[in-house]
């Protein structure tokens, strides 16, 4: 069982890392193999709006997309995580997730998510469009969204780690996605 852990926060160390982790740890204690990315690290170059995929299936663009797309393909669940930046995801994650617009409609379908989400406010209603944006883009794609992990109130670098009860509740839901597959 073959898991990928998509970190969208450029800040190393950071509270989406920290809880992607802890997710991926939790998988790790079920028996899964787990692979993890920092899109920040990567060169994924936003989407050109050419549509020349719409034929190929191709981009157009020769970036590490490529690559970020096979290991997609490879694994039966992944971790999505982001931090809200203005009430969305981080550019990275967004360039990330336009970038699926190349990819045949049915190619994901199946796959199991966890979405994580940490933000500065204190309120989940912070995360609220991305949440509804991943969960329109999974349903879609035919993907099974299987957890949401938010994590409100934590701003500061490593701050999540303060949250005893999130990062159990993220652990448990890596856990639990490997005995749903
Ligand atoms: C450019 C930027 C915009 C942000 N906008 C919001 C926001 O709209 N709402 C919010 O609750 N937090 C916002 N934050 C705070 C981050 O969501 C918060 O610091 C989060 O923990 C960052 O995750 P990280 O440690 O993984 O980078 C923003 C942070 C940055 C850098």
């Amino acid at each position: 069982m073959q898991i990928l852990g998509v970190v969208g926060s450029p800040r190393r160390g950071g509270n989406t890392e920290i809880l992607v982790d802890e997710i991926l740890d939790g998988a790790t204690e079920a028996g899964a193999e787990i692979e993890k990315i920092i899109l920040d690290a990567l060169d994924i170059r936003p989407c050109k709006g050419c549509f020349a995929c719409s034929k190929t299936h191709e981009c157009v663009q020769d970036d590490d997309m490529k690559m970020v797309i096979v290991k997609m393909q490879e694994s039966q669940a992944w971790v999505l995580g982001t931090p809200i930046y203005w009430w969305g995801p981080s550019a990275q994650f967004k360039a990330f997730l336009d970038r699926w617009v190349s990819i045949p409609r049915t190619l994901f379908r199946g796959k199991k998510t966890i979405l994580t989400i940490p933000c500065g406010g204190g309120s989940e209603s912070y995360a609220r469009h991305t949440v509804d944006m991943l969960d329109d883009i999974l349903s879609y794609l035919g993907m099974e969204h299987f957890a949401t992990i938010l994590a409100p109130g934590f701003g500061k670098r490593g701050e999540v780690r303060s949250a005893p009860d999130i990062l159990s509740a993220a652990r448990q839901a890596g856990n639990d996605i490997i005995k749903k597959i």
